[in-house]
């Protein structure tokens, strides 16, 4: 059984699905690996290293693709990758199904069944498979530190013969995966931390990590899976007003509610800005999908009115090295759990293949979120966040 990792070609991607680390523990489950050249130096893993784990280095990404029976990749495959992808291989990487229907027609086209890793049910048995939270997680500290990095003062509190500092205010907006890894590496740098979500069930984990949790008196939804479920406008328009002192108090804010599927909830409106201080910085996680501030730019750092709002498209793109490990680590956590007696074998019954085929048998087997069925299992906790302060 070969497995092929190619390197990614898309603009701005520093990852790669597999590292030097989890290639020798896929030729110690009987694959055989090749490598294209260059593949992890974004990430900073050199061809000697691959080589010295086991894997096999091509020079081309015809060579890496040829006879490959799966594929691991970061980002979907281009009309030019498909093409070069065996017929009846196995591609394991993000599809965003939702939004990518000509690419899954091209792969059914080919034959190649697709494993769609943003579709991965958030059941307990497949935390170690969960490419959204290995990398949320690290998106949601990245924040935080770039944040801090950005500020005109420091987070800590400071008692000095010059007079003493208050501790930084820091705002969290959206308490999921990344928004409670902010919630501890802001605490961790000596912020006063306060953060909201729709989900009042978050409110314990928020509290837990130190922070306060913001009660407001809207009536608010979760949707499957420990998901956020889309709020109306009529929500929103509340959530705004009721949150709009909080914002303007803040030193940083941090945003990061995302629907899955969906346009970003705007949380944060111009005028909530304009009410900032001078020199107050707003990173924006949920940038890519539209943004939950509404003056953010997608895939850059701007300023409005004095504050600077940045809108990194892909943060775990940012810290490759971890990125790439802990990504390439839920692929092979996943792939491993299908090897029996050293054959690989999809189980197409089994929750997590049913939740994340997108492509079989030449046809394309994506059901939108609202179309699936709730996961059977019940919706582990989130996070492992390790430490906990009170
Ligand atoms: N395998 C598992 O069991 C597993 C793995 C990861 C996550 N989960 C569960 O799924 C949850 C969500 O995961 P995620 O972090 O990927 O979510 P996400 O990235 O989809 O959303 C981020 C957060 O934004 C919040 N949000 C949405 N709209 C909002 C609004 N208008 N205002 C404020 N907040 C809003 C959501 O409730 C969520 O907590 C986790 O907290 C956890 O409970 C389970």
């Amino acid at each position: 059984m070969k497995v092929a990792i190619p390197a990614e070609i898309t603009p701005g991607e520093t990852r790669v699905a597999a590292v030097p680390e989890t290639v020798a523990k896929l030729r110690g489950a009987g694959f055989e690996v090749v490598v294209q050249k260059g593949a992890g130096e974004s990430a900073h893993f050199s061809d000697d290293d691959y080589v010295k784990a086991g894997a096999v280095l091509v020079g081309s990404a015809s060579d890496v693709y040829a006879g490959a029976d799966v594929v691991f990749k970061v980002q979907p495959p281009t009309t030019e990758e498909v093409a070069l992808i065996d017929q009846k291989a196995v591609l394991v990487g993000y599809v965003y199904a939702y939004k990518n229907q000509a690419l899954m027609e091209a792969l059914a086209k080919r034959g190649v069944t697709t494993i769609a890793l943003e579709l991965l049910p958030r059941i307990s048995r497949a935390q170690s498979m969960d490419t959204l939270s290995s990398q949320a997680s690290l998106a949601g500290y990245k924040a935080v530190v770039l944040a801090a990095s950005k500020l005109d003062r420091i987070i800590p509190m400071q008692m000095t013969a010059a007079g003493t500092l208050p501790p930084a205010k820091v705002f969290i907006l959206g308490a999921g995966v990344a928004g409670l890894q902010a919630i501890a590496t802001a605490k961790r740098l000596g912020a006063v931390v306060e953060a909201f979500d729709v989900r009042p069930a978050v409110k314990e984990e928020v509290q837990s990590l130190g922070a306060k949790f913001l009660d407001i008196p809207i009536e608010s939804a979760e949707g499957q899976g420990g998901y956020a479920k889309e709020q109306g406008e009529e929500y929103l328009k509340r959530q705004r007003e009721l949150l709009g002192d909080r914002v303007e108090a803040a030193d940083i804010v941090i945003t990061t509610a995302a629907i899955p599927g969906r346009k970003a909830p705007l949380l944060v409106t111009k005028e909530m800005v304009q009410r900032m201080r001078n020199g107050a910085v707003i990173v924006d996680l949920a940038a890519d999908t539209g943004g939950n501030c509404e003056v953010t730019v997608a895939g850059t750092e701007t300023d409005f009115a004095g504050v600077t709002v940045v809108g990194i498209r892909d943060m775990p793109t940012t810290v490759p090295r971890h990125a790439s490990l802990t990504y390439s680590k839920n692929l092979l956590n996943l792939v491993s759990t299908y090897v029996k007696d050293g054959v690989f074998a999809l189980d197409f019954e089994d929750e997590i293949i049913k939740g994340t085929c997108v492509v079989r048998d030449s046809k394309v087997v994506y059901q939108p979120p609202q179309a699936r069925p709730a996961p059977s299992t019940e919706v582990a906790s989130s996070t492992n966040l390790g430490e906990k302060e009170n």
